[in-house]
Parts: structure tokens; C-alpha cells; sequence
């Protein structure tokens, strides 16, 4: 893990949050190599989801919706998570997160600026009665006093429900069928951490499936998405040891959910949530007094949802944790194609030989019209491969003295450091074949 922290600062992918005011906790910042890797993830996601299907459509709804909403889903009162204080240092906690309270029990605490020692905490630790804390962040609108109270979407998903009947009538699509949506959410989390772990602004990708209010049919429906969403992940190149399905016990499902089910990635600090695909019946629909009539029998109903709910930042996280390894000589993120940042980097053998610059620069804009490709010509050869390995970059193209009398390059691949010799002409070719596998 703390590999992965360096690495995604040093190199460009995640920064803390406002850093030099202090930073703010739960807020991260993507670099220029994390945006990209944010939008491979997201861009693979929609394909799947959307342009790979003829039963789901896209939308992207406004981040803050009339508060009503979050009165009729229930979030105001029951999106909640149990807050404890520690009595001796006022630290808060969620109740339901043991570890942290475990450790936080058999830590050294400052009280009024004497140091206490963890068997002294151990032995005088009191914590306070669970209490509901709600995750809905505030915002005020508007310009006249008192200002408008709303709320930054806990959710991405009320986006959808208060859409269906404009998506039903626009698109035309048939029940059963689904509506996909990327964007922020924001909950006031009461123990941001873990790096992008928990956020208090983060990036959700989900789909809102629409079915008959049948239980052994909607019940098909939610094991059919649970294994699609599952391979979606191993497609990507997640290994598939790292994953497992975990059911949530009745007393863990959020107030909207039958029954659920997490995918769940082995992280360096635990079995941690990937995903969420979630039962959620007639609730959101009911809630909200919206029902479906079908076009053929006429009949009306309210339809059930079958929910699939992933995070882009925990994803992007446990791609990079997933995707880096230590070999003798090199640090490498063995990362998915799809969704590496740059698909390919070109080198000029050397930077002070203007013929082998010039061909390069040649090489370079070419490939650069076709992939996100990455120029280098500082120190030498093993530092750039070094550098492009510890990014992701599957190809690295080098203009050598070769080049320069039977115009081929060099074509070093990531994982096997196997370099083969191809054509200029051919090199794109070459590469779009090896980036499609
Ligand atoms: N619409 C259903 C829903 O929001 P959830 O299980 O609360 O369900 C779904 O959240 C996904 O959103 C999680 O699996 C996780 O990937 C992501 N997520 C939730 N809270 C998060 C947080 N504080 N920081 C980062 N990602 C979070």
C-alpha cells in the first residue's frame, strides 16, 4: 500500500487534496496519468454497460436535486452510519468498523498534553451510545436569508429514479431494460481513509435495471448481473484469487436494499467492497409514486430494481494495487491495456543525434494520432524502459542507428521485456493488434 501511495504521487496519478493548505481529509486530486487511468476505467465501464447492449440506455443527471427526493428515498432520515465517540480524546468512529475501534483502544492518546500509554488506554477507555450519524452532505442555495437547504447526492442513483418516466417515453425502451450513469457522489463519511478507499467525494459507476415485479425472476436478474459484473473485473485483468462475492447480513443492507451482495477485493488492510449489486424491490419507484405501463398488455405496475454499484476510485485503487508488482531489477504495473494510461512510449536511442530525433519525432506524431503516447529522451534506455514500466505502458518504440538504414524499430513489451523489430509502416498496425487482445 504505501508503494502505491508513493507511486501514484510521485508519478502523477492521485495527489492529497488541497496539499498545500494542509490537505482536507477525504478529497484527492488525479493527476495527469490518474485522469486518464479514471477515464480507460470509465470508458471500458460504459462500453460494457451501454454501447455493448441494446437493453440499456445512458443519463446524466445534476449532482443536487430538490431535496424532496432525499425525503421520499428515505436518505434524510435512514442513511445513517452509527457514530461512537471516545470519551477519553473525542475521536469519532463508526461503531461497525471493529478494527479501527480495536486500534484505537490499545493506542497511545495525549490528554491534556500528557502522553498516555496504550496498557493506560487499554485500562480507562469509555466510549459513548452509538448514535445515527447522516451521511448527506449540506449545501445552501440561493440569495435571500434563510438560503435554501439541499444536498450533495449521497447516491448517484435518485439521478435515475426521478428520470424514469422522461427516459421511458424518450427512448422508448421496454421493461425489462436498464439505465446506466457515471458520475460524484459525496458522503460526510465519519473516518475518511485508507487512501481513496473512503472518500468523502468520489466517483460511482452504476446501473438501475428494470424488471416485473416477479421474485424468482428478478432474482435470475440479480445473479446474471452479479456474474457479469464479476468478469468485468477479471476481464480487466484483476486476478481472480483477489476477488469474492461477500452477502451483507440483514443487519448491514442499506434501507433501500432486499437483499446484497458485495464483490469484494483482497486489499493490503482487508477484504474490502468493490462493488454493490443490490436488490432494491419496488422501494425507490413506490417512494417516488412512479409506475410503468406496459405497452402490449396495458397492464401498470411498479417495476423492480436490480442495482449494480461501483466505485471508479476504489476500482482505479485496487487496479493499481492489483497491477504492481516488484521484479529483481524493475517496479512494474502489469496493468490491463485498455486501461493503461499511455498504450505506448517512443525513444530517440539518443537525444543529442538530431537524424535519430527527427525519425523519432516522425514515429512519435503517427502513433500519437492513433494512442495516448508518451515521448522520452532523458537519460538512457534502462532508465525510460524503468520509468515506462513503473507507469504501466505496455510498448516502447526505440529509433536506433538501425532505423535510420532499413526503417524498422526496436518494440519492447512491458511484461516480457521481449523485443521483436518491426516496420515504421507497420508499427501501428502492430500495436493496434497487440492493444486489442
Ligand atoms: N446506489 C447504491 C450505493 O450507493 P453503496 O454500496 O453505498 O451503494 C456503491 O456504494 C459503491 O460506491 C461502493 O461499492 C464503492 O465502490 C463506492 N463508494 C461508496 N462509498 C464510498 C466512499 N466513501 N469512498 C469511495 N467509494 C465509495
Amino acid at each position: 500500500m504505501d508503494d502505491i501511495v508513493s507511486l501514484a504521487k510521485r508519478r502523477g496519478f492521485i495527489y492529497p487534496g488541497s496539499e498545500i493548505y494542509g490537505g482536507i481529509a477525504g478529497f484527492w486530486d488525479y493527476g495527469p496519468l490518474g485522469v486518464e487511468l479514471k477515464n480507460n476505467i470509465k470508458r471500458e465501464w460504459w462500453k460494457s454497460m451501454v454501447y455493448e447492449r441494446d437493453d440499456v440506455v445512458g443519463i446524466d443527471a445534476a449532482i443536487i436535486m430538490n431535496p424532496k427526493v432525499w425525503e421520499a428515498s428515505g436518505h434524510t432520515t435512514a442513511f445513517t452510519d452509527p457514530l461512537i465517540e471516545c470519551k477519553l480524546c473525542h475521536s469519532r468512529f463508526r461503531a461497525d468498523k471493529k478494527d479501527e475501534i480495536e486500534f484505537h483502544s490499545s493506542s497511545p492518546h495525549i490528554i491534556e498534553g500528557e502522553t498516555r500509554s496504550k496498557d493506560w488506554v487499554r485500562e480507562h477507555i469509555e466510549w459513548t451510545e452509538p448514535k445515527k450519524f447522516n451521511l448527506l452532505t449540506e449545501v445552501f442555495l440561493g440569495v435571500t436569508e434563510p438560503k435554501q437547504k439541499a444536498y450533495l447526492r449521497g447516491e448517484i442513483t435518485q439521478g435515475v429514479f426521478v428520470n424514469f418516466k422522461n427516459v421511458v417515453s424518450s427512448s422508448r425502451k421496454k421493461i425489462p431494460f436498464g439505465i446506466a450513469q457515471v458520475g460524484k457522489a459525496f458522503r460526510n463519511e465519519i473516518t475518511p481513509g485508507n487512501f481513496t478507499y473512503r472518500s468523502r467525494e468520489f466517483e460511482q459507476m452504476e446501473l438501475e435495471y428494470f424488471v416485473k415485479p416477479d421474485e424468482k425472476g428478478s432474482q435470475s436478474t440479480f445473479e446474471y448481473w452479479k456474474e457479469q459484473r464479476m468478469n468485468w473485473y477479471k476481464s480487466l485483468g484483476i486476478d481472480a484469487k483477489n476477488l469474492r462475492f461477500r452477502e451483507h447480513t440483514p443487519d448491514e443492507r442499506a434501507h433501500y436494499a432486499r437483499f446484497a451482495v458485495d464483490i469484494e477485493y483482497n486489499a493490503p488492510f482487508g477484504w474490502s467492497e468493490f462493488e454493490g449489486i443490490h436488490h432494491r424491490g419496488d422501494w425507490d419507484l413506490s417512494r417516488h409514486k412512479l409506475t410503468y405501463k406496459d405497452p402490449e398488455s396495458n397492464q401498470e405496475f411498479t417495476p423492480w430494481v436490480i442495482e449494480t454499484s461501483g466505485g471508479v476510485d476504489r476500482s482505479l485503487l485496487f487496479f493499481l494495487l492489483d497491477a504492481y508488482k516488484k521484479e529483481k531489477d524493475r517496479s512494474i504495473l502489469k496493468i490491463h491495456p485498455k486501461l493503461s494510461p499511455y498504450k505506448v512510449a517512443v525513444f530517440p536511442l539518443l537525444a543529442n543525434k538530431p537524424e535519430l530525433v527527427t525519425k523519432a519525432q516522425d514515429v512519435y506524431n503517427e502513433l500519437k494520432s492513433s494512442f495516448f503516447t508518451a515521448w522520452d529522451d532523458r537519460g538512457n534506455i534502462g532508465k525510460r524502459y524503468y520509468s515506462q514500466d513503473e507507469i504501466g505502458t505496455p510498448f516502447c518504440v526505440t529509433i536506433d542507428y538501425v532505423t535510420l538504414e532499413d526503417d524498422t524499430v526496436t518494440v519492447r513489451d512491458r511484461d516480457t521485456m521481449k523485443q521483436e523489430r518491426v516496420g515504421i509502416s507497420k508499427v501501428k498496425t502492430y500495436l493496434k493488434s497487440k492493444l486489442t487482445v
